[in-house]
């Protein structure tokens, strides 16, 4: 067998869990209110067509908070995960909209729910980068036809961008192992990548401070604080991969 053949192939399917130990506030934690605004009220496309001032706040709120946040250990732990594994053979697919894991130097992610620091323009189609915190106009306006900005992110209700989910289904069904870190496990279609994975034979383990609605299907659980634990699991497992990957 070649070395390659050795090495697993490795998903991480990551929530606001592990962004929580950053700094980035959690959607269904208590400290995701805003103005005693429930996340899930605010992330939808009837709120933002109601008031996208009120959203726009929301985003802007949630942007300064993000904007000084650094990746932690558990993002740094799925960074060396690529780096150690043969190219190809790491993939993370992300809920997240803080582009942590990119920040931290993670290059084959999938964002599901999009990018908190682009803009897109509801008239026209007009998209790019913009991390100016705080917003100097809100809510924005495009530049190009003068139509109302909103972020380039999946709210309830909307589907997943096609190529990205479409990308992550392909990497779901050739894992040997699904690292689901930091999730709710509440949201489809991401949790469906889960079971998409367990059904084509990968090693299901969750990451989570608590149980969740996938914790009686996965094959292990491990319950504490990301940063801790998810080194501490990649730690055990570089080893024995490794040792496999130099006697075959
Ligand atoms: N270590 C491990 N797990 C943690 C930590 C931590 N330090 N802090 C929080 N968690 C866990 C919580 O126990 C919870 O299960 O992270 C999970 C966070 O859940 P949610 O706030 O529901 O976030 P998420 O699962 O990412 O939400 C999914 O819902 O609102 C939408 O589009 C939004 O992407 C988001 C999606």
């Amino acid at each position: 067998m070649s070395t390659e053949r050795r090495w697993p192939r490795v998903v991480a399917l990551t929530g606001a869990g592990i962004s929580a130990p950053s700094g980035v506030p959690t959607f269904r934690g208590k400290d995701g209110l805003w103005r005693n605004y429930d996340p899930q009220q605010l992330a939808t496309p009837q709120a933002f067509a109601r008031d996208p001032k009120l959203v726009w706040e929301w985003y802007d709120w949630r942007r300064q908070r993000i904007a000084p946040c650094e990746p932690n250990a558990a993002h740094y732990t799925l960074v060396e995960m690529e780096r150690t594994l043969p190219p190809g053979h790491m993939a993370v697919i992300t809920q997240n909209v803080d582009g942590l894991h990119q920040k931290a130097g993670s290059k084959n992610v999938l964002p599901l729910h999009g990018d908190i620091w682009t803009v897109r323009c509801v008239e026209c189609g007009y998209r790019a980068e913009d991390r100016r915190v705080p917003l100097p106009e809100i809510p924005p306006h495009c530049p190009r036809c003068g139509g109302l900005l909103r972020p380039d992110v999946v709210w309830f209700g909307e589907t997943l961008p096609y190529a990205v989910l479409n990308q992550a289904f392909a990497v779901a069904q050739a894992a040997d192992y699904m690292l689901v870190i930091g999730t709710s496990a509440v949201v489809q279609p991401a949790i469906s990548l889960a079971y998409v994975a367990k059904n084509h034979g990968a090693r299901l383990i969750e990451f989570n401070l608590e149980p969740t609605p996938l914790t009686e299907d996965a094959d292990e659980s491990i319950f504490g604080s990301v940063e801790e634990t998810l080194p501490r699991w990649w730690a055990q497992m570089k080893a024995r991969w490794t040792t496999a990957a130099k006697s075959s």
